[in-house]
C-alpha cells in the first residue's frame, strides 16, 4: 500500500525548496542562526500572540530545519513531521508526549536497544509499564492491548528482523482506542509507508538512510497535524532535543538520493546474503528479501540484516579479516559495517539481555554499503574461508 507519491518519479524531492527565496541557488541556503529579529514592537507581539507565525528562536521553528520536515512528511504521506537532534530523542519525546505516569504501552519484542533500555530505565521510575509481544502473533498482540496507551513497533526488529503485518497490528490496536508508532529507519519511507497502513506516527533515526552519508545524527517524526502539535507544543520546545539547521541541511541533500540508494542496498543485499545461506560455513541468516513474499505493507528490503555462523567458525577472525567492511555501529550510510553479535552482549548499558535483543554469540550483523556487490562478497567469502581455517 502507497501514499501516492512516487519518489521515483516525482521531482520534489531534488527541487525541494523555493528558489525565489534563495538568490536561485541550486542548494538551499543554511539558516544557521539562534534567533531572529523583529522590525519592531507590533510585529514582534503578533508573533508572540500566534497571530503570526515565523521563526523567533531556532529551538522552536527554523526555516532549514523546516524545510527538511516538510520534504519528510511528503516522503511518509502525512500533514506534518518534527526534526529532532536525534533517532533516540525522536522516540523518547514522541512517547512522552502520549503517556503519563500509571499508563501502559505494548511493545514488540527486540526493539531496537536503547529504546529497550529508554523503556526499562527511565519509564520504569516513571510507572510507565511495557508488555512486549511477539509481533507476528497477532492473537497475543491483542490480548496485551486492553487499556493500553501506545503500541510501538518496529518491522523489521533490530537485529533479528523480524517483519508483521503492520496494518493488521494498526487495525486492531484502533480497534482498541490504541495509538501506534512505529520505527521506520530499517525500511525508509521508500520500502514501507506506515500511515497508509494505518499508523498514526513515523519515527525514524534519521541518522541511517535519510542521511545516508554517516555524517549526521538526528530523528524525525511524521504524522497528522494534530498529532505532531501535540509534540510539538510541549516534548519538542522542553525536552529541547532540537535538530540543528546544519544537520537538516545535510539531511536535505541526503534525501535527494534516498530513493537510488535504497534500490543499490537492495540490490548488493539480495545477492549477498542469498550466498550466505547457500554457505556451509553459515546456519541461519535474517533477512526479509529471503522470503518468497515481502511481509504485507513492505515494498523492498534495505541493506542491514544479520546472520548466524554455524558452531567452530570464529567469528573474531572473521571481523578481524575483513577489508571493505568496517567494524562499527549504526548503518543506512554509503559504507558497509560489521557489528559481532558478542560484542554487542559485552556491553556494560543496562537493561541488558540476549533474550530481549534475540542476539547469538556466533551472529554478526552486516550494512551492505553501496560498494560494489562482487567487491563485497569477495570480501566475505575470504573472511570466512580464514575463520573457517582453525
Ligand atoms: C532502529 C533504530 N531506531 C532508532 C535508533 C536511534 O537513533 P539515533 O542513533 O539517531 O538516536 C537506531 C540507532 O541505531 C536504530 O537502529
Amino acid at each position: 500500500m502507497s501514499n501516492g507519491f512516487d519518489p521515483f518519479e516525482d521531482a520534489s524531492l531534488i527541487v525541494a525548496h523555493d528558489m525565489s527565496n534563495a538568490y536561485d541557488a541550486v542548494v538551499p541556503p543554511i539558516v544557521q542562526t539562534s534567533l531572529f529579529t523583529f522590525t519592531d514592537y507590533d510585529d514582534m507581539i503578533a508573533s508572540y500572540r500566534g497571530e503570526k507565525i515565523r521563526p523567533i528562536y531556532t529551538r522552536g521553528l527554523n526555516p532549514t530545519v523546516r524545510m527538511f520536515e516538510e520534504m519528510l512528511a511528503k516522503l511518509e504521506g502525512t500533514e506534518d513531521a518534527i526534526g529532532f537532534a536525534s533517532g533516540m530523542s525522536a522516540i523518547s519525546s514522541t512517547v512522552l508526549s502520549f503517556v503519563q505516569p500509571g499508563d501502559h504501552i505494548v511493545a514488540v519484542k527486540h526493539l531496537y536497544p536503547d529504546a529497550f533500555r529508554l523503556f526499562g530505565t527511565f519509564f520504569k521510575r516513571m510507572n510507565i509499564e511495557v508488555t512486549y509481544v511477539d509481533g507476528r502473533d497477532e492473537e497475543e498482540v491483542a490480548k496485551a492491548l486492553p487499556g493500553a496507551k501506545l503500541l510501538y513497533l518496529e518491522s523489521p526488529t533490530s537485529w533479528v528482523m523480524e517483519t508483521h503485518d503492520v496494518a493488521a497490528l494498526a487495525a486492531l490496536a484502533k480497534s482498541h482506542g490504541v495509538l501506534t508508532t512505529i520505527d521506520n529507519s530499517w525500511a525508509s519511507p521508500i520500502f514501507q509507508q506506515p500511515i497508509a497502513l494505518g499508523v498514526d506516527l513515523v519515527i525514524h533515526s534519521a541518522s541511517k538512510y535519510l542521511g545516508g552519508h554517516s555524517d549526521v545524527v538526528a530523528g524525525v517524526v511524521a504524522g497528522s497535524r494534530e498529532l505532531i502539535g501535540r509534540i510539538r507544543g510541549e516534548a519538542y520546545p522542553y525536552l529541547g532535543g532540537k535538530l540543528s539547521p546544519f544537520d537538516a541541511w545535510l539531511l536535505i541533500r541526503g534525501m535527494r538520493t534516498l530513493p537510488i540508494r535504497m534500490k543499490a542496498h537492495e540490490q548488493s543485499t539480495v545477492v549477498i546474503a542469498k550466498r550466505l545461506q547457500a554457505h556451509a560455513a553459515v546456519e541461519t541468516v535474517c533477512y526479509p528479501g529471503l522470503a518468497n513474499q515481502l511481509a504485507p505493507g513492505l515494498t523492498g528490503t534495505s541493506g542491514l540484516f544479520s546472520f548466524i555462523f554455524k558452531e567452530g567458525i570464529d567469528v573474531r577472525t572473521f571481523s578481524d579479516h575483513l577489508t571493505l567492511f568496517k567494524l562499527g555501529v549504526s548503518w543506512g550510510g554509503h559504507e558497509s559495517l560489521i557489528v559481532p553479535g558478542d560484542v554487542v552482549l559485552a556491553q556494560k548499558a543496562q537493561p541488558n539481555s540476549a533474550v530481549a535483543f534475540g542476539i547469538s554469540p556466533r551472529s554478526v550483523r552486516l550494512h551492505v554499503g553501496l560498494e560494489g556487490t562482487e567487491a563485497l562478497w569477495s570480501d566475505i567469502e575470504a573472511a570466512i574461508a580464514a575463520a573457517s581455517a582453525g
